[in-house]
């Protein structure tokens, strides 16, 4: 498991979505672009027209807050991490052969209130579990550290999974997700309201350095 910050980008314009792109880049492995409909959730953002011709110094997924998300995955070609709602599935075989198609991976979303239980039968598919830590709909909200019980049985049940925690992610917030067997870190105010993008993803990264210490006595950092 290796611990990673994504920053999440959630924006209405292609032109935004380029500049945080850049701005982030340098700095990270992957980033995180938001995709809402306006339907799923009661927001819209970017969509499939804003998506041709990414910035290839980075790796991307898709965070799909859409109603029947195979319609855009399989219109988005490359090797991109999909991470598609639990609650928006209808037909996992037609998701997942998009998700083939297309040439990408599939991940799986679920929102702060749907059961542990109704996520189990369907981990095996992916490669990556998100575990909402807010409502979807929009960034700058509060962190639902209730998440973190589902997540701690989770990391229990599935050691090398990667699973992702996304919303209200920060320094105040990242270490508690962490603990629980978080080992990537969405964040989007956290790093896009600060000056320093550097310093913002380092900072997270800093305050989660001893998440992983058996105690305070056998510290590591
Ligand atoms: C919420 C989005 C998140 C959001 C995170 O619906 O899926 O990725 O952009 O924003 P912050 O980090 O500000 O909570
Ligand atoms: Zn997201």
């Amino acid at each position: 498991m290796s611990l990673e910050v994504i920053p999440a980008i959630l924006v209405k314009d292609r032109a935004e979505l380029l500049r945080r792109i850049a701005a982030v880049a340098p700095h990270v492995r992957m980033v995180h672009i938001d995709v809402m409909d306006n339907k799923f959730v009661p927001n819209k953002t970017v969509g499939l027209e804003s998506f041709s011709d990414l910035p290839k110094n980075v790796l991307y997924e898709f965070h799909w807050m859409v109603e029947n998300p195979e319609e855009y995955i399989s219109k988005l070609p490359g090797a991109h991490i999909h991470l598609v709602h639990l609650e928006a599935v209808k037909n996992w075989e037609v998701v997942e052969s998009a998700v083939k198609k297309a040439g990408g991976k599939l991940g799986i979303a679920f929102n702060p209130a749907t059961s542990l239980d109704s996520l189990l039968p369907f981990v095996k598919k992916a490669e990556r579990v998100l575990a909402m830590t807010v409502v979807p709909g929009f960034d700058g909200q509060k962190y639902i550290a209730d998440v973190e019980a589902k997540i701690s049985k989770l990391r229990t049940l599935y050691p090398k999974l990667e699973i992702e925690v996304d919303g209200g992610i920060g320094t105040q917030t990242a270490f508690g997700a962490v603990v629980a067997g978080a080992d990537k870190l969405a964040a989007a105010s956290a790093i896009f309201a600060k000056e320093d993008i550097k310093k913002a993803i380092d900072d997270i990264l800093e305050s989660v350095k001893c998440a992983g210490c058996p105690s305070y006595a056998e510290c590591k950092g």
